[in-house]
C-alpha cells in the first residue's frame, strides 16, 4: 500500500501518500488506492474533513509516473487521463471539504491532485509546475480545467506551455494556494485548519461546498475531462512523447521533432 490512512482530530482523515522511491509520483495502482479511500472518506459519516499530503519533505507528489507512462498506446493514455479525473472528482465533488497539504514538488498530476482539492495549504518548501509538454504530452489529470479557474487565463497558458515551476509565495500571489506556513510546523498547521473546519456544521459547510462548486463553472465538468482524456491520449505514441519520456529515464535532454500534423 503506498497510501497511509490516519484520523487525526475528531473527523480528519489524512491520506499520505508515500512512494519516495519515485517522489510520490502517481502510478495506476496508487490512483486505484487514492480513488477506493476517497469513495470510503465520502460515504463515511465519521470523515468531515479530508486532508491529502505527501510522505516526506521533498515532494507531495512529483507527478504521474513517467516509467510507467512512457511506453503506453493512445488508448492507454486516454484510460490512465480517465483515471486520473475520478480521483480528481471525488476530491473536487465529495460532499466534505479536502485539502491539499503540499510539502515539497507538486508537479504535473501532483499540482493537478492539489487543486482538485477544495484548497491548498503548502509548506514554504512548496514548489508548483505543470512540465508535461517538456515530456511530449499535456496535463492529463484536469490540468487544462482548473489552472486557468484559479489563476487566469493567461497565466495558465504561460504556466503550462513554459512548464516553469513557481514557489509557494509566487504560488499563493497568483491565488493557486491559500496559505503558506514554515516547513517544520506544516502538517500541524495544516492539521489545524481542518480540524477548525470539522468543529463547524458538517451540513453547512457541505452546502457551502456545493454552491461554491456550482457558481464558479464546474458545470461542464465531465465534457472538459472527457475532452481532455482524448486529446493526452491522441499523444501516446507520438515521436515526441517517446522522446520526451525516453529522455527523462534517461536522464538526458529531450531532442523534439517539431510541430508535426496530429493523428486522428
Ligand atoms: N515519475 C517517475 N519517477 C519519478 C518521477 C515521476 N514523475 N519524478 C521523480 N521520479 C524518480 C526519479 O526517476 C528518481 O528515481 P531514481 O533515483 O531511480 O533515478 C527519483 O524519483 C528521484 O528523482 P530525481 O530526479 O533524482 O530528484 P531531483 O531532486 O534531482 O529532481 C524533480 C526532482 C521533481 C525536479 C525531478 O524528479 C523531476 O523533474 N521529476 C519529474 C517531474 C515531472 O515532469 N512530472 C510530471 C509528469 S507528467
Amino acid at each position: 500500500m503506498a497510501l497511509k490512512i490516519t484520523t487525526h482530530a475528531p473527523g480528519v482523515r489524512l491520506l499520505t501518500l508515500s512512494r519516495p522511491e519515485a517522489l510520490n509520483a502517481l502510478n495506476t495502482q496508487v490512483l486505484a488506492e487514492l480513488k477506493k479511500e476517497l469513495a470510503q472518506a465520502a460515504q463515511d459519516p465519521e470523515v468531515r474533513v479530508v486532508v491529502l499530503t505527501g510522505d516526506g519533505s521533498k515532494a507531495f507528489i512529483a507527478g504521474a509516473d513517467i516509467l510507467e507512462m512512457k511506453d503506453k498506446a493512445h488508448q492507454e493514455g486516454v484510460e490512465f487521463a480517465q483515471l486520473g479525473h475520478e480521483v480528481t472528482k471525488l476530491l473536487e465533488l465529495m460532499p466534505k471539504p479536502t485539502i491539499a497539504a503540499v510539502n515539497g514538488y507538486a508537479l504535473g498530476g501532483g499540482c493537478e491532485m492539489a487543486m482538485a482539492c477544495d484548497f491548498i495549504l503548502a509548506a514554504d518548501n512548496a514548489i508548483f509546475g505543470q512540465p508535461e509538454v517538456g515530456l511530449g504530452i499535456i496535463p492529463g489529470f484536469g490540468g487544462t480545467v482548473r489552472l486557468a479557474k484559479l489563476v487566469g487565463l493567461a497565466r495558465a497558458k504561460e504556466l503550462i506551455f513554459s512548464g516553469r515551476k513557481v514557489n509557494a509565495e509566487e504560488a499563493r500571489q497568483m491565488g493557486l494556494v491559500a496559505r503558506v506556513f514554515p516547513q517544520e510546523r506544516f502538517l500541524e498547521k495544516a492539521l489545524e485548519v481542518a480540524s477548525q473546519i470539522s468543529k463547524n456544521s458538517a451540513s453547512a459547510v457541505s452546502r457551502a461546498k456545493q454552491l461554491l462548486n456550482e457558481f464558479s463553472e464546474s458545470v461542464g465538468l465531465n465534457s472538459k475531462l472527457d475532452a481532455e482524456a482524448h486529446a493526452f491520449g491522441r499523444l501516446f505514441g507520438t515521436f515526441d512523447q517517446k522522446e520526451g519520456m525516453g529522455a527523462f529515464s534517461e536522464k538526458r535532454k529531450p531532442a523534439f521533432q517539431g510541430l508535426t500534423h496530429e493523428r486522428a
